[in-house]
């Protein structure tokens, strides 16, 4: 009798308490989402990439005579540059909103003003005036190594670069 009632007591009290030990613990409860998702800040080299083809993107537009298409892409410069003095105005300490402001403002003013005019001579120079900002902030956030120049092909061929109307 006693003998029984303890085997009772192991097989009811201590097996279910050992298979319970053994299932794995249910998944923690999710957590709530909060109301406003965490907002997605991209980092500096990303914005820089997107200006890089857009640089390219520039050159053959300029070069095929395409003027408003010249125009979109620097404004599309223009653009990206802004959204890098709002979202990462100092970058490594450094300040970055005004350095770009310092830097590179006059040479895309000029460069607008070549392809307001649509003088294919002066755009060039300014394209190349524009790198050569572009290689300054480089130097002075010292990302010498990073150096920006004409290209020599699109890098994409899939948009046609000629003027149509
Ligand atoms: C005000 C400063 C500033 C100006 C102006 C600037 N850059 Fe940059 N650029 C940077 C910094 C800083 C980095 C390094 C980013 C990092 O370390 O994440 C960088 C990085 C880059 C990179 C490297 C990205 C990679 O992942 O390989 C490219 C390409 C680039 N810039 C293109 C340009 C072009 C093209 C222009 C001009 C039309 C330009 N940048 C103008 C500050 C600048």
């Amino acid at each position: 009798m006693r003998r029984s009632l303890f085997a009772a007591v192991v097989m009811g009290v201590l097996v279910p308490l050992v298979a319970l030990a053994q299932t794995p613990a249910p998944p923690a409860a999710v957590e709530p989402k909060p109301a406003v998702p965490k907002a997605y800040v991209p980092g500096l080299e990303q914005f820089m990439n997107v200006i890089l083809i857009e640089h390219n993107k520039l050159w053959f537009a300029g070069r095929a005579g395409n003027w408003p298409l010249a125009a979109y892409e620097l404004g599309e410069i223009k653009e990206v540059m802004s959204d890098v003095q709002d979202l990462v105005p100092v970058f490594k300490s450094l300040p970055l909103a005004d350095m770009m402001d310092a830097v590179i403002v006059k040479e895309i003013a000029d460069l607008e003003k070549a392809i307001e005019v649509r003088d294919a001579k002066k755009f060039a120079a300014g394209f190349d005036r524009l790198s050569a900002a572009c290689n300054a902030c480089h130097r002075a956030t010292e990302n010498g190594f990073i150096v920006i120049k004409r290209p020599t092909r699109p890098v994409f061929t899939n948009q046609d670069y000629r003027p149509h109307r």
